[in-house]
């Protein structure tokens, strides 16, 4: 089989379930991988900040016996004008996979596209498909299950909520994107995920209503409500999303032992409340620390001989 990305959530869609199992699986057996990609290179280029997906992919192929390398793309040659085509082609000659986090998910495209090594996202303007695995991966540690359970997502239609459309019709399981009507997730992408979970016997819906979304869900999820690279401005979004902020009131409209996700970082007294994140419904650290053992998961499906 030739090389794979993983650009978005769909790229690995028949695998999807059998990773989230690899990354449970790596999560109990760490300290004792072995060193499966020894001697193979990631290279990490960041076109925007980041702590867990830098961390946690330097600190995932490091303990698979591999080696991570950092490049800031305002440093690179590509951030002055060479081409991203060329940028592919030079670095496949160097290292056995690349992770990039990009602005343009058509940039993210074209390298996937014209590297010969698997090209990971760690997020673009479209989708975040690593974290939404870190979440299949924190889901599946909670409850043990996916059929019947509801996440609902509130706020921004943004990258994070469309790989979590994918990644819960993928794996069976209901979907709420509870956002403003200008703020809906991509049409295509909620689309595509509808018919997905059709076939899964899920269901996936859109809803602009928080009251009426949160009953009877398992897991509330949000996100920021201005991702890196967005203009608007924080009154604007504030306007916008209030309604959408998770707090007391909409928790306790969901089930008594749901779950509160968030991929952080988290701007308290905005898209959540402090007393929220605080509260034990809150499992944001885990899903953190899951980022770590879904990358590996994916470092070791798409990297290994
Ligand atoms: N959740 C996430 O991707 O965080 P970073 O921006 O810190 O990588
Ligand atoms: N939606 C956010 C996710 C950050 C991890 C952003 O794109 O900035």
């Amino acid at each position: 089989m030739g090389k794979r990305n993983l650009i978005s959530v769909v790229d690995m869609k028949d695998e999807w379930p059998a990773l989230v199992d690899l990354g449970i699986k790596l999560k109990k057996e760490r300290g004792h991988h072995g060193d499966p990609l020894k001697g193979k290179t990631l290279a990490m280029m960041f076109e925007k900040p980041s702590t867990r997906t830098r961390t946690s992919f330097d600190v995932a192929i490091t303990e698979l016996g591999g080696h991570a390398l950092y490049l800031d793309v305002s440093k690179m040659q590509m951030g002055h004008g060479e081409t991203v085509e060329d940028t592919a082609r030079v670095l496949s000659r160097f290292v056995h996979g690349i992770m990039y986090r990009a602005f343009d998910y058509k940039m993210m495209d074209k390298l996937g596209e014209w590297a010969t090594v698997p090209v990971i996202s760690g997020l673009d303007n479209l989708e975040h498909p690593c974290q939404a695995l870190a979440d299949m991966i924190t889901i599946k540690e909670k409850f043990g299950n996916f059929h019947g359970r509801k996440l609902v997502f509130l706020g921004d239609g943004n990258n994070v909520c469309n790989s979590l459309l994918y990644a819960c019709a993928i794996m069976g399981m209901d979907m709420v994107a509870c956002c403003p009507a200008t703020r809906m997730p991509n049409a295509e992408i909620l689309y595509n995920a509808t018919q997905i979970a059709n076939a899964n016997g899920s269901k996936i819906i859109a809803s602009h209503d928080p009251q009426e979304a949160c009953k009877d869900a398992d897991v509330l999820y949000t996100d920021t409500w201005i991702s890196m690279g967005d203009t608007i401005s924080v009154e604007e979004a504030v306007k916008l999303f209030q309604m959408y902020q998770i707090n007391d009131d909409l928790l306790k409209i969901a089930k008594p032992d749901c779950i509160v996700m968030h991929c952080l970082p988290a701007h308290r007294g905005q898209e959540i409340t402090n007393d929220v994140i605080e509260s034990p419904h809150s499992v944001v650290f885990d899903e953190a620390e899951n980022r770590l053992h879904a990358q590996k998961a994916v470092l070791y499906t798409l990297m290994k001989d």
